[in-house]
């Protein structure tokens, strides 16, 4: 898809469909459309509450005579006060979910009215979303059912200052770059598990994260067993696919700036293991890779925004099968960081595979370090489907996350660390035993993860709830969301030593 910025006014514009997108309650029209028949008609529908400029309202118009597009579709961003990220993305999906469906040639989007301080930050997640709608999880469709726009014109009325140009196609830029990583995200999770087998997965992961000029590392089984990864293997022993340990290093910021780390859950299909899951919780078990799918992801794009920061990625890789082989329940494994670990449940195997990872990384001394992972149940019954569960060991790190989470509209909320949750833990012949109590599953699953993180600043996203949608709506595809990878970008970009091309 090509995407340029374009200075026209609405009733010129020659594209399959013209989209106007406007704030609700808005007075001032999009500058494109000043002077224009559209403005009447909008004028008016807006005057009779036919069109509202709520959230996710879409109004086609067909037909309209003195405007050069095809049709025309109002699209609604919802209240300028409350305005953010999230809404300008949604929007973007809305737009790009209801037209996609058919080959478009081209596509413009009249930008809304607005302060001119806010508009890059509009477009791009405007952006971000009419380039993540346009993707469906259709994969294996033999008749594809989305189909991407030929051209994407974003358009303004009058010529920007060559500095608001340079600043506005930046923005798009950037957009483009970050939904692209969140389809890529998708598009990984929404693979059916056989095409995903540990070993696919990571040599996938390889070739995309190269050609972003990303470093890939892949260890092999034996490398794995050589580093002591007892957690993965005890995973792996379930399963006729061996594992696989990925590494992804984006060094782009100043030598002595800090590390971020960045470690995902990748289980291409959890079955339960021996402690088997009933089928209608084991159906959408593809997607128990999605923390590794968001890692790459974000690797990705921070590397073709060529962001000014020092990142690497870890990725935990294997299926969780219950083969001849796989471990059984009072099996004790021993974790990377020489911790024993009694399994009384092979369902728990997340904690098992981070532990392994979190370790590793951790030995490093990363100035922070975050996890992925769709972790526990639990955490959906306490937060729902939408909500992911927050820990963490540090409360600026903490905050900061929550502040990119307020930019993008992507949720998280913060839970407990406490403890006494580490009692339930116990394990008589071992350590810790890899399963708390029947209460705080969510908790009890982070507080064994935290046994791993050493004095690295850590937060754990339990992932659970958001990475999936059961169902579809205007704004939302069901299958896999990518969730985290907007906001995980615009975190990294706030750390940035310094924003490309300045
Ligand atoms: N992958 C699951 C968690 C999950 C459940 C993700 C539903 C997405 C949707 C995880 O490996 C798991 O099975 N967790 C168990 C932990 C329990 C055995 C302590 C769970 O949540 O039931
Ligand atoms: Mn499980
Ligand atoms: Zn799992």
């Amino acid at each position: 898809m090509n995407i340029r910025l374009t200075v026209q006014k609405a009733d010129q514009v020659s594209a399959s469909w013209l989209v106007v997108v406007i704030f609700e309650g808005q007075a001032e029209l999009p500058g494109a459309l000043q002077g224009t028949s559209l403005a009447d008609v909008l004028a008016r529908e807006i005057e009779r509450k036919e069109i509202t400029g709520g959230a996710g309202e879409l109004t086609p118009i067909l037909g309209l005579s003195g405007c050069a597009a095809g049709s025309v579709l109002i699209a609604g961003l919802g209240s300028r006060d409350k305005f953010e990220g999230g809404a300008a993305f949604s929007a973007g999906f809305s737009i790009a979910k209801r037209l996609s469906g058919k080959p478009r040639d081209s596509v413009a989007v009249a930008l809304p009215e607005c302060d001119a301080s806010k508009l890059p930050e509009i477009a791009s997640a405007l952006v971000e979303g009419l380039v993540s709608g346009a993707r469906g999880p259709g994969l294996r469709k033999t008749e594809p059912n989305r189909h991407e726009f030929g051209g994407l014109d974003l358009v303004v009325a009058t010529e920007p200052s060559p500095e608001m140009r340079q600043v506005l196609e930046r923005a798009i830029r950037r957009g483009e770059i970050v939904g692209r990583a969140v389809n890529l995200a998708r598009d990984l999770v929404n693979t059916p598990p056989a095409e995903k087998a540990p070993t696919q997965l990571a040599e996938r992961v390889r070739t995309f994260a190269s050609e972003a000029g990303v470093t890939a590392t892949i260890w092999d089984e034996v490398k794995i067993r050589e580093e002591r990864f007892g957690g993965l293997l005890g995973v792996a022993a379930g399963s006729d696919q061996p594992p696989a340990f990925v590494i992804l290093e984006h060094k782009r910021g100043a030598k002595d700036a800090p590390v971020f780390a960045l470690v995902g859950k990748g289980v291409t299909f959890d079955s339960g293991g021996l402690s088997l899951k009933p089928t209608a919780s084991m159906e959408d078990m593809k997607s128990d890779m999605t923390g590794a799918a968001v890692v790459a992801a974000v690797l990705e794009a921070v590397a073709r925004l060529e962001l000014r920061v020092n990142l690497v990625g870890y990725l935990a890789i294997t299926e969780n099968m219950t083969g001849g082989r796989a471990m059984k329940l009072g099996d004790v494994l021993t974790m990377r960081n020489g911790k024993t670990v009694e399994v009384l449940n092979t369902d728990a195997e997340g904690r098992l595979i981070l532990a392994d990872a979190l370790s590793y990384a951790a030995e490093s001394q990363p100035a922070r370090m975050l996890d992925l992972a769709t972790l526990t149940g639990a955490c959906i019954v306490a937060l729902g489907t939408k909500i992911a569960g927050l820990f963490s060991n540090d409360e600026t790190f903490s905050q900061d996350l929550q502040a990119a989470c307020a930019k993008t509209g992507e949720r998280v909320w913060r839970l407990p660390l406490d403890e006494d949750f580490k009692e339930s833990l116990k394990s008589t012949v071992a350590d810790l035993k890899n399963v708390g109590g029947r209460w705080g599953g969510a908790v009890t699953a982070a507080k064994f993860l935290e046994q791993f993180v050493g004095s690295v600043p850590w937060i754990h996203l339990d992932i659970a709830g958001p990475s999936w949608n059961d169902s579809e709506s205007g704004s939302r595809d069901a299958g896999g969301t990518g969730c985290f990878v907007r906001t995980l970008v615009t975190y990294l970009e706030t750390i940035a030593t310094e924003q490309p091309g300045k």
